[in-house]
């Protein structure tokens, strides 16, 4: 469990992080999801007690971070996967840090596993690594000491789509154990298709917190059905509120569960049925933009 409340840090008179609370669940993957500039990064350091905030409290399963005994064995934390020492190997780099956190070198192997780096990849010096294989060593090397919640900047970044999806993978596994994910990332399609929750930060603040469902649905769906014109009559008579989109499918401000059972009752076969993704995807453009303004300006 993570529980961030009214969490600020100024630096002179620009504010960083501006009065955010939110909480990562124990089972559960939150995406902590802004743009460039909007936050993450420092809020992330103040949870880890890399960055003193300037208000506000950050507590990791009850307790500030520098105040956990033994706190790298509770938390995994990757803030920046290309700090890594670029002379060392992959394998010393992760022996070492299973060191730091009191875990048996055999956990070195079982871990580069688990991460996807072969042993003659992990024999290779970091210097020589691409983006993605860093990620997956600084993924490592946050799991190697078998934390309860893990801290993660930007980890997908560098990764290719086949890489997020294994990301994807890992990450459940560890949250259905019961582990807590916090994963940041500056890309919708990233934290859409690794979290469960998201929490949506821009400037400083947070504009949307929910669970990806509630996010994704407060657009409403988009249906098909082989029998478009008997879909749209059904919908109609429903009083649903509802648009045709371009591609012939159809716009309905309702949950899935309300039109599967809509459906249902009219005896529709239904081709397709799914959230729009329009509010999420609004939001973040409108936050993308601001902040290209700004860049601008
Ligand atoms: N040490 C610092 N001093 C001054 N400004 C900082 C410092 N660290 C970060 N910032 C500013 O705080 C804002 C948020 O940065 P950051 O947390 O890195 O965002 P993100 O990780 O979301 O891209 C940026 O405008 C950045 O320039
Ligand atoms: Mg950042």
């Amino acid at each position: 469990m993570i529980e961030i409340e009214n969490l600020t840090k100024r630096y002179g008179a620009f504010t960083a992080v501006d009065d955010i609370s939110f909480t990562a669940r124990p089972g559960r993957v939150t995406g902590f999801l802004g743009p460039n500039g909007a936050g993450k990064s420092t809020a992330m350091r103040m949870m880890c007690g890399l960055t003193p905030a300037t208000s506000g409290s950050a507590r990791i399963l009850g307790r500030p971070y520098a105040a956990l005994p033994n706190p790298t064995r509770h938390v995994g934390v990757m803030l920046d996967a290309s700090a890594q020492h670029a002379g060392r190997t992959g394998r010393e780099v992760l022996t070492l840090a299973a060191i730091l956190v009191g875990a048996g070198r055999g956990q070195v192997d079982a871990t580069l596993e688990r991460v996807g780096l072969t042993s003659r990849e992990a024999e290779r010096r970091v210097g020589n690594y691409s983006l993605g294989m860093r990620q997956r060593l600084g993924l490592g090397a946050a799991l190697v000491g078998d934390p309860r919640v893990l801290i993660l900047d930007e980890p997908a970044n560098g990764l290719d789509p086949g890489g997020i999806h294994w990301m994807r993978g890992l990450l459940r596994d560890y949250a259905r154990d019961g582990g807590t994910v916090l994963l940041s990332s500056h890309l919708l399609s990233e934290v859409e298709i690794i979290a469960d929750d998201l929490v949506l930060i821009g400037r400083g603040r947070i504009v949307a917190q929910g669970t990806k469902e509630e996010l994704l649905s407060a657009a409403g769906v988009v249906v098909d059905a082989t029998d478009r014109a008997a879909l749209r009559a059904a919908v109609e008579q429903s009083g649903l509120e509802h648009t045709p989109r371009p591609d012939g499918t159809l716009a309905v401000a309702a949950q899935t569960a309300e039109v599967g059972e809509l459906a249902l009752r009219h005896g529709l076969v239904l081709t397709s049925l799914g959230s729009s993704g329009g509010g999420l995807e609004e939001m973040f453009l409108t936050l993308t933009s601001d902040d290209a303004r700004e860049v601008a300006a």
